[in-house]
């Protein structure tokens, strides 16, 4: 009798134990978490491309070498240079202007072109009732070598931040006017 029952249960399929795994379930956590890891793959991709300018070192304000230093004097020129800029995800490199020239002390300032009126671009010395200012064409606008303004605009222009290295000029980000 013994015999018989030990045949029995020997033929019997043996059923999976309370910590053990049975083939069905080991493919559904499988198959399963495949899934769910291939589904969030996109999600994965698009957190990278929106915390990557966040992780770019200094992005879009370095400085960048634009005129050797000799050629600085006290009358502004134009002088235009190429930077990159990051906008989100979107990298660019567009031309700047910037009138640089040196104040009454010798030291090297960078003012930007654009108006602060409606953002048209001016000129130095280029109208004839305006010698030796900045002149707007657009709305008339004027401003003094500084960069302060006379008539229209309400604010002066802006400045570059500027570093002179090893007899060249180098120029950094437009910040407010520091100087008038
Ligand atoms: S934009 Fe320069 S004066 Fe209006």
């Amino acid at each position: 009798m013994s015999d018989e029952m030990n045949q029995e249960q020997q033929l019997q399929p043996k059923r999976p134990g309370k910590r053990e795994m049975s083939r069905r379930q080991f493919l559904s956590y499988t198959l399963g978490g495949t899934g769910a890891f291939m589904m969030s793959l996109p999600l994965i991709f698009n957190l990278r491309f929106a915390v990557d300018p966040l992780l770019q070192k200094g992005g879009g304000s370095e400085f960048v070498k634009v005129v050797e230093e000799s050629k600085i004097t006290s009358e502004p020129q134009v002088f235009k240079f190429d930077k990159e800029v990051i906008d989100g995800w979107y990298r660019s490199r567009p031309t700047f202007e910037a009138w640089i020239s040196r104040d009454e002390n010798g030291e090297i300032f960078a003012l930007s072109p654009i108006c602060k009126h409606l953002g048209c671009t001016v000129n130095w010395n280029s109208h004839s009732s305006y010698p030796n200012e900045y002149y707007c064409p657009c709305h008339g606008a004027h401003y003094t070598k500084d960069g302060k303004a006379l008539a229209v605009s309400p604010l002066p222009l802006d400045e570059y931040e500027v570093k002179v290295e090893n007899g060249y000029v180098y120029l950094g980000n437009v910040i407010p006017n520091t100087r008038v």
